[in-house]
C-alpha cells in the first residue's frame, strides 16, 4: 500500500483534489492497487488554523509518505502578510524541505483542444508537446534576501546563486527525460549578462558531453521567450533555472490555451515527488463546482508514473481524460462553441466512466 500525503490547500484546491482522489480510487479498484491518504495542512488554511503556512507536522507527514498530492495555495485574504508568512512561503518551504529540485512541467496541446491555442494554425502545424524542466530549490528564490536603507535610499536585493552540483543534477534530469522523448535538450540561460548563467552553461556542456545520443542546444532566455511563440514545435525538453523556468512555464502553459489542463511534478533524487496542477488557487471560482479538475487528475497520473511505478493506471486515466474531451465535454475555462459545458463533479464522473 502506497502512502499519499494530501494537501488540499486553498481556493479551488480542495475540490480539484477531491476529484483527483475519486479518479485515483477508481483506478485503484480497476488496476488492483491500494492508496492510503493522509490529509495535512499548508498555505492560507494552515495560517488560519495553526498560525504558520507550513506546519512541521505537514513536512513530517510528507517525509513519511511515498508522494505528495497538492491542490493550490494562496488567496487575497493573506496577501498583505510579510513574505515569509504568506501561503506561498509554505510552497517554497516544502520544496526546500523535501529537496524537490526538479520541477517537470509538460506543455502539451491536446488534439481536441487545438482551438484553445492562441497561436495561428500555421505556427502549430507540427504540434506542441514540450517539457520545461525547471530548477526549483536554488537561484534568486532561495539566495540571500536583503532590504536596506542607506542615506535615505531604500534598496532591496535577491541573490541569484547556483553551485555546480545544483546545475549538474537538474541538467542530468533533463537529459534523462529527453532520452524517453524526442531526444533533444535546450539549455536556457542569460550567459551574455549573468555570471550564474555562465557557470550554468559551462556545467550544462559537460553534462551534454556525456550524452552524445541527445541533441543539445543553448538559448538565451529572452530569445527563448520569443521562440516559444514563434515556433514552439522546435522544442522537446527545455532546462532552465528557477526564475526563468517560472516565467517560461507560464508562457508555455498559455500556448496550450488551457492552464486548467496542465500538471506538474517536483522530484528529488529518489522517486519521491510532489504533484500539483500548474494553475493557482483561483479563489474567485472556489466552491462553485466550475473548476477544471483535469490538471490535478493529470498530476495524479504523473504521481502514479514517477513515484508509484503504476504506469498502466496512469495511461488509462490519461486516455480517459482525452476521450471525455474528444466527446465534446468541457469545463467552463476551456469551453468552445458546440461543446457541452460541465461542472467539476460531472467532469469527474465522465472521466471515471471511461476508466
Ligand atoms: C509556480 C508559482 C510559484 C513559484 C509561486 C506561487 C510561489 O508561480 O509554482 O510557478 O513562483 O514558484
Ligand atoms: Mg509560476
Amino acid at each position: 500500500m502506497s502512502k499519499i500525503c494530501v494537501i488540499k490547500g486553498d481556493g479551488i484546491g480542495p475540490e480539484v483534489v477531491d476529484s483527483a482522489i475519486e479518479i485515483l480510487n477508481k483506478a485503484a479498484e480497476k488496476f488492483n492497487f491500494k492508496l492510503d491518504y493522509n490529509y495535512t495542512l499548508m498555505g492560507g488554511i494552515a495560517i488560519d488554523e495553526t498560525g504558520v503556512p507550513l506546519p512541521k507536522e505537514t513536512v513530517n507527514a510528507a517525509k513519511a509518505s511515498d508522494a505528495v498530492l497538492l491542490g493550490a495555495v494562496g488567496g487575497a485574504k493573506w496577501d498583505n502578510l510579510p513574505g515569509d508568512k504568506r501561503p506561498e512561503a509554505g510552497l517554497l518551504g516544502i520544496r526546500k524541505a523535501l529537496g524537490l529540485y526538479a520541477n517537470i512541467r509538460p506543455a502539451k496541446l491536446f488534439t481536441p483542444l487545438i482551438n484553445a491555442c492562441p497561436l495561428r494554425r500555421r505556427v502549430i502545424k507540427n504540434g506542441l508537446d514540450l517539457v520545461i524542466v525547471r530548477e526549483l530549490t536554488g537561484g534568486a528564490y532561495f539566495g540571500k534576501k536583503r532590504t536596506v536603507t542607506k542615506d535615505g535610499v531604500k534598496s532591496a536585493s535577491d541573490l541569484m546563486i547556483y553551485s555546480d552540483f545544483e546545475i549538474g543534477r537538474i541538467v542530468e534530469t533533463a537529459f534523462e527525460i529527453a532520452s524517453k522523448r524526442k531526444k533533444s535538450v535546450c539549455s536556457v540561460e542569460k550567459a551574455n549578462v549573468l555570471e550564474s548563467s555562465r557557470l550554468w552553461r559551462e556545467i550544462a556542456r559537460k553534462v551534454a558531453d556525456r550524452h552524445p545520443e541527445i541533441q543539445y542546444s543553448e538559448m538565451l532566455v529572452d530569445n527563448c521567450a520569443m521562440q516559444l511563440v514563434r515556433n514552439p514545435s522546435q522544442f522537446d525538453v527545455i532546462v532552465t533555472e528557477n526564475l526563468f523556468g517560472d516565467i517560461l512555464s507560464d508562457e508555455a502553459a498559455m500556448l496550450t490555451g488551457s492552464l486548467g489542463m496542465l500538471p506538474s511534478a517536483s522530484l528529488n533524487e529518489t522517486s519521491f515527488g510532489l504533484y500539483e496542477p500548474v494553475h493557482g488557487s483561483a479563489p474567485d471560482i472556489a466552491g462553485k463546482n466550475i473548476a477544471n479538475p483535469c490538471a490535478t487528475i493529470l498530476s495524479a497520473t504523473m504521481m502514479l508514473r514517477y513515484s508509484l511505478g503504476l504506469s498502466e493506471a496512469a495511461d488509462a486515466i490519461e486516455a480517459a481524460v482525452e476521450a471525455v474531451l474528444a466527446d465534446g465535454y468541457r469545463t467552463r475555462d476551456i469551453a468552445e462553441e458546440g461543446c457541452r459545458v460541465v461542472g467539476t463533479d460531472e467532469m469527474t464522473e465522465l472521466i471515471k466512466g471511461k476508466i
